[in-house]
């Protein structure tokens, strides 16, 4: 019997990798694209024909000729901000009711979740996490001491159960000495709101709905949130996420056994990025950093906040590549490189004995990266159409990455529109 294919698209780094560019590109090649975990902490930035779109909670999948789109189990969803998102993308005409199923066991952010992810942080003082505060810790603890609220909870005496869960909330906040519940009333009005607007949604038994697509032979594309070092087991804990945004996350967030997976995408950054608290070895603190942000454009999709900028490092990606189990990687963000006169990578660390490694250790707080230098192509590469016109400096850079990685790169990304890309090595 025929079955279809499912291959995993995610983040290698600490998020913000372009994986919602890459997402948009693949979508033709397959019949579904799922969400799997992390929730409204994403933003997914993706351009065409002049639009830019930023996508929290719904799946990368929806501009491109009716696919279904699925959000899953493993997610995280907050009503009034899905709500938002949905209808700002009918007004722009992209109606999705029809083509947007959402799992009856996603889990539901509450409007108190979002006062416990400001209260914890604030408890947390300077070991902070730098959250988005969108409530991800909070409603993924409830999960995982199962208190949770969930999608197919809407379907049944949801407003006993919501004043329930809302009861045990206050009482945590008041034990934490919590009083600050500025604007409080106007969210859960708005969020009320929300919960009745996702009654227009399919809720689906997304496990059955996927095994069904599959057994009829479709291909599903699942969709990374987040990034591997923000993986709540192997990032660097405890600056992560609460969830598991690695390949095994797209079996325990979709409902699909681990022999379905075929393709396992990486993305990259050419360099690196980070937003929020937490070790990040390959940080600039200099003009160079400066530099990257500004020809990056290195403000956060959700929350505007300056993303921390280096080189990339090739010690966190080999680890990523092993952890994901990654078949192809893809380059995001080269032409951000254009107009370096160096350009370096880190090819090892020497730990604070002065040993040198080229594994990940437990702790990266205190690791000196290595770098190998390499000279900039200094050429504007936005424009390219094919790898044939890459310059050398470029091509050499590439198949260092390669290399050291032992994992081909299938796309390059040389700008952030759905056009800048160059596929390669197919
Ligand atoms: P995601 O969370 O992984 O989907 O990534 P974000 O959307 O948060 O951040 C990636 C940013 O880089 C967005 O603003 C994209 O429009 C932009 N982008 C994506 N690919 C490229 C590229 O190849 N070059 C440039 N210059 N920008 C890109
Ligand atoms: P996408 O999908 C970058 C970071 C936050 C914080 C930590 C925990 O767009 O790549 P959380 O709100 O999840 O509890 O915050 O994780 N973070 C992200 N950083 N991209 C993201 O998503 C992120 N989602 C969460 O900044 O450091
Ligand atoms: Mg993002």
């Amino acid at each position: 019997m025929k079955t279809g294919k499912v291959d995993v698209l995610l983040g290698l780094q600490w998020g913000d990798e372009g994986k919602g560019k890459i997402v948009d590109v693949l979508t033709p090649r397959y019949d579904v694209i799922a969400r799997f975990q992390g929730g409204p902490n994403a933003g997914h930035t993706l351009e065409f024909e002049g639009q830019k779109y930023v996508l929290r909670s719904i799946p990368s999948g929806i501009f491109q000729g009716g696919k279904v789109n699925i959000i899953g189990n493993g997610v995280v969803l907050a009503p009034d901000l899905f709500m938002g998102e949905a209808k700002d993308l009918e007004k722009s005409g992209h109606p999705l009711s029809e083509r947007l199923y959402i799992s009856k066991k996603a889990h539901l952010i509450m409007p108190t979740h979002r006062v416990l992810d400001r209260a914890l942080e604030a408890a947390k003082g300077d070991g902070k996490v730098g959250t988005t505060g969108k409530g991800i810790g909070p409603a993924y603890t409830d999960k995982t001491s199962r208190n949770g609220l969930r999608v197919g909870d809407i379907l049944e005496n949801f407003e006993e159960k919501y004043a329930q869960h809302k009861e045990r909330h206050l009482k945590m906040l008041a034990s934490m000495g919590w009083t600050d519940f500025d604007g409080f009333e106007e969210v859960e009005k708005t969020w009320l709101e929300g919960i009745e607007y996702m009654k227009n949604f399919r809720f689906v038994d997304s496990e059955h709905e996927i095994n069904h697509i599959l057994r009829d032979g479709k291909n599903l594309l699942c969709e990374g949130a987040q990034g591997t070092m923000l993986d709540v087991d192997f990032g660097s804990y405890p600056f992560v996420t609460s969830s598991n945004t690695i390949s095994a996350g797209a079996c325990t967030g979709l409902g699909i056994g681990p022999n379905k997976i075929g393709n396992v995408y990486g993305i990259m950054k050419a360099y690196c990025t980070r937003v929020g608290f937490g070790p990040f070895p390959t940080e600039l603190f200099d003009e160079t950093g400066e530099k990257l942000r500004d020809l990056g454009h290195e403000y956060g999709a959700v929350t505007g906040r300056e993303r921390r900028c280096g080189w990339v490092d090739l010690i966190q990606l080999r680890y990523s590549i092993m952890i994901n189990g990654v078949t192809e990687l893809i380059m995001m963000k080269s032409d951000v490189l254009d107009d370096f006169d160096t350009i370096k990578a880190c090819v090892a660390y020497e730990l604070p004995d002065g040993t040198i490694t080229e594994e990940l250790p437990y702790e990266i707080i205190d690791v000196k990266p290595v770098y190998k230098e390499f000279k900039g192509w200094k050429t504007d590469m936005t424009g390219f159409t094919s790898e044939e016109q890459f310059p050398q400096e470029f091509k050499e850079y590439v198949a260092f990455i390669e290399n050291f990685l032992e994992t081909k790169i299938g796309v390059i990304s040389i700008g952030p529109d759905r056009a800048q890309t160059i596929e390669r090595n197919r």
